[in-house]
């Protein structure tokens, strides 16, 4: 079918790129060792960390965030260290699996993929090791494949009430500019991201903000580390540099979405996505269906997974969707697929933006034969409407 319009792409992330970078984007790439090039990684090096709320140094890879996990375990850690790591979900699981690659020793505490990180059990797990074998504790801010949000502030001072000198990882690769995120105040040791969710470009670069205490960890961490070495990234980026050939034309279109991001106000940019999450939540509950997340402090500001009725698979209403609407709705990993899909609701985004994809899974259920109340779209433009910016 010929489809006409603009593409719905509410998968959460890669999300909607605005024009504003795609055009930041479309120049001339430059001499990488060239001045011009020195002065927009100086610029950027700096302007970023206000994303992290952080003071302390921002590492920018040519990569996706997968290389960023890489690069927070490799530069920190020694072979045979244990880690606490928390399955909130697919992507926990994935950082954990990689973790083993590596030797190190991981320690899964488990959730049942509805609920964040349990502060309490964290802080259990650690008093326990007296010995402090533990090396670092990882968790995932939101966790991209329940839309469930972990309480960091309340995992900072579970560590701190077990007295325990573990590192802080947090992957905040679809929490970063969408849902509050404080790395400084919150003692977060390395921060995790990527482009192409909230910042709001494509895929292709990531991050580490690293704190004094991890980069005081770096110096004695002994795992193999080539490309993703923070000595040799931060050495060049003194002099706004990188030590190999950066994603010049990201970086221009990062350099675009960090303003858009300071002209919009963080805490506005986080407001906006609450909102819409509660939009979006109103709209499933009208329908008759399920959010997954079942706690209301950690529900996604990013993106709402959809519980299906029994004997209904997810995949085959979003290709009913896509097929009929192209819209692109997020599938089920791991263990939920069928049974989920997530509606991202991150980045460029707007009230009728969200109204138009929330009509499209509403037809959708209706072409699917899924059963639901034909009300949800009324009961998010309600809120919308009463709730206008
Ligand atoms: C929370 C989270 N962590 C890690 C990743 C992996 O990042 P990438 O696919 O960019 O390598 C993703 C990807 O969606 C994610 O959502």
């Amino acid at each position: 079918m010929i489809h006409t319009g603009r593409h719905f792409l509410q998968i959460p992330g890669p999300t909607n790129v605005p024009d504003r970078v795609l055009r930041a984007m479309a120049q001339p790439t430059i001499d990488h060792r060239g001045p011009e090039f020195g002065e927009l990684g100086l610029k950027l090096l700096h302007d970023v960390r206000a994303v992290f709320k952080t003071t302390q140094p921002v590492v920018i890879y040519p990569a996706s965030g997968t290389g960023a996990w890489e690069a927070a375990l490799v530069n920190t850690l020694s072979p045979g260290d244990a880690v606490l790591m928390v399955e909130t979900g697919w992507f926990a699981l994935l950082w954990e699996q990689m973790a083993t690659r590596f030797g190190l020793k991981t320690e899964l505490l488990p959730t049942d993929w509805r609920h964040g990180a349990d502060p309490a059990a964290i802080e259990a797990r650690l008093r326990a090791d007296r010995g402090h074998e533990i090396k670092a504790v990882c968790v995932v801010h939101n966790e991209t494949s329940t839309g469930v949000v972990s309480r960091i502030p309340a995992v900072r001072e579970a560590i701190d009430a077990a007295r325990h000198p573990a590192l802080l990882f947090v992957d905040t690769i679809s929490s970063l500019a969408s849902i509050e995120y404080r790395m400084d105040e919150w003692g977060v040791d390395v921060t995790v991201a990527g482009s192409q969710k909230g910042l709001m470009l494509p895929p292709g670069l990531s991050f580490n903000a690293i704190s004094e205490r991890a980069l005081a960890a770096s110096k004695h961490a002994r795992l193999p580390k080539g490309f993703w070495s923070w000595d040799d990234m931060l050495k060049a980026n003194e002099t706004g540099y990188f030590p190999y050939t950066p994603a010049t034309n990201l970086l221009y279109g990062l350099r675009e979405s960090l303003e858009i991001l300071s002209e919009e106000g963080l805490e506005s940019v986080f407001a906006r996505h609450a909102r819409h999450g509660e939009a979006t939540r109103r709209a499933v509950r009208a329908w008759g269906l399920e959010v997954l997340c079942l706690t209301p402090a950690e529900y996604s500001g990013s993106l709402t997974a959809v519980l299906m009725p029994a004997g209904h698979d997810a995949d085959a209403l979003r290709a009913r969707i896509l097929a009929a609407f192209d819209l692109s709705l997020g599938t089920g990993l791991g263990r939920l697929k069928s049974k989920v899909f997530r509606i991202g609701h991150l980045g460029h985004f707007n009230d009728l933006m969200l109204a138009g994809t929330l009509a499209g899974v509403e037809m959708g259920l209706t072409l699917a034969r899924v059963p639901h109340e034909p009300i949800g779209v009324r009961a998010a433009l309600d809120y919308l409407a009463t709730a206008a910016r």
